[in-house]
This record gives C-alpha cells, structure tokens and sequence, in this order.
C-alpha cells in the first residue's frame, strides 16, 4: 500500500488546505492561469479596499456577476470526497482560500474561511455581519441596522485574514499527521506559508495540482491529476 494510503488509514489529525483550484471542476474560474480571472480583471480596481472606497458601486457589480456565476454552481467529487475524508478522521480541519461556499455546500462542517465568503456582508458603519444571498444584490446594498454601506466580507489585497480563523488555521497545519494542499498556485501568503509550517511541524505534505507550482518543493509527495481523480484514487 503506497505511503498516503496507509497515513489515510492510520492517520488520527488531517488538514487540508484548498485553492481555486478544486472549485475548477464545478466550473469556478481560477484566478491564475490562461483563463484565470486576473488575466482579464485588474485586482488593484477590484479587490481593495481603496479600490471600493473609490467605486462601490463598480467593484459591488464585480461581486454581483460573480454571486450570479456561483449561485447555481455546485460542488464536484473533490469537495464531497473531502466530506467522507472527515467523517473518517478522529480531528479533520478543512482551510480553504476560496469564497465561494461549495465546501459548506457539499457537507463539510470544519471549514476555515480564511478568505472570506461571498455571501457574506459587513457593515462599513456599523460593522454587523450578516448572510446575504440576493441574486442579484441591490447596488448599492445597505445595513438593516444602520443604513451604512455594505461591502462583501471578503479578504481583499492589503488587508489582514481575519485573526481568529487565521490562527485556527495555523494551529491546524501544524498538529496534523497528514496535510494536503488541493489547487492552489501556493503564490498568495499567509496561505501559502500554512502548507511549510506543516511541513516545518511533522506533517506528511501531498500536494495534489494539475501542475507543479513553489510548495511542490516542500511537500513529500505531489500528485498531478485533477483533484477529483487524485481524490478519488486515493480514497477508494
Ligand atoms: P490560483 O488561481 O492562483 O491557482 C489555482 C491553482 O489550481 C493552480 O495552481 C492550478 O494549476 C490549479 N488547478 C486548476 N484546476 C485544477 C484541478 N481541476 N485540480 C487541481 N488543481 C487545479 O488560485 P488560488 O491559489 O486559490 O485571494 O489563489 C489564492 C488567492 O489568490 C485567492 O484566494 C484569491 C486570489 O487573489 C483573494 O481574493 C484574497
């Protein structure tokens, strides 16, 4: 039995760290890449914070297409292979970089949003979060509460991951037996850097890409396939 199949079975911590890349196969664009969405989009007009304090009203309809292009997407074999990996694991911590709520969708229950979601809303006045799934969304949307403005709770460029998922996160790569990393480029930190701590604390590394990218130089063992292929075989 080869090496990642019997920690599979042995193995009582896993943690598993997803990019865009295992969103792929429902048919999420990624963000890097031919098709990636920073071929065509700007990130500095979109995805800061200056960015929306300059045009709401233009980065509230890049979300808006978006929330439209995800809202009927469902999850693919990957994300509910990675259901049945925590049902079979005594501690299961599932870091996901993506916004897009398809590992929640599929039934994973331990998931850390360090990225954020895109259903999700803070107040820019009052600061309350809330669900929101309107589709489409009201530009500009405002608070319930207060009647300030609100902005997707989404982490843009320049801003901090939010403390208490980002420690989570960081305790879990490095109190795991077994860590994979899924569909990520590895190019964006404090993301990336969850993959070398634990690496750097024990952890078995499988990384599991359609091609190699920087982790591929720390992890044991990386696995070029589809993610739903590479988890299915793994898992079977
Ligand atoms: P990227 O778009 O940077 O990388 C996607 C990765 O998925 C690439 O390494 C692809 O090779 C791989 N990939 C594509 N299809 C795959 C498949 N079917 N199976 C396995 N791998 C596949 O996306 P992320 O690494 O998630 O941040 O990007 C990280 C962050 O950069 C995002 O969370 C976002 C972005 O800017 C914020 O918005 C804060």
């Amino acid at each position: 039995m080869d090496t990642i199949k019997s920690k599979l079975q042995t193995g009582q911590s896993i943690t598993v760290l997803t990019g865009a890349g295992i969103s792929a196969e429902s048919g999420v664009p990624t963000f890097r890449g031919s098709d990636g969405l920073w071929k065509n989009f700007r990130p500095e007009k979109l995805a800061t914070l200056e960015a929306f304090q300059a045009d709401p009203c233009l980065v509230w309809e890049w979300y808006d297409w978006r929330r439209k292009l995800i809202e009927p997407i469902e999850p693919n074999p990957a994300h509910y292979v990675l259901v049945d990996m925590e049902n079979q694991t005594e501690q299961f911590t599932l870091i996901t970089q993506n916004i897009d709520g398809l590992h929640h969708k599929a039934g994973s229950q331990n998931v850390l949003e360090i990225h954020g979601n895109i259903w999700k809303v803070q107040c820019t006045k009052c600061q309350c979060l809330s669900h929101n799934s309107e589709v489409p969304i009201q530009i500009l949307p405002t608070c319930h509460q207060c009647g300030g403005l609100l902005r997707p709770k989404v982490v843009w460029f320049g801003e901090t991951l939010p403390a208490k998922e980002l420690a989570a996160a960081q305790l879990a790569a490095t109190h795991c037996d077994l860590m994979f990393i899924i569909g990520t480029s590895g190019l964006v930190q404090p993301a990336a850097s969850l993959g070398i701590a634990g690496k750097q604390a024990g952890a078995y590394v499988v990384e599991i890409n359609v091609e190699r990218t920087p982790l591929s130089n720390i992890a044991d063992e990386t696995r070029i396939g589809k993610a739903s292929d590479v988890l299915i075989d793994l898992l079977s």
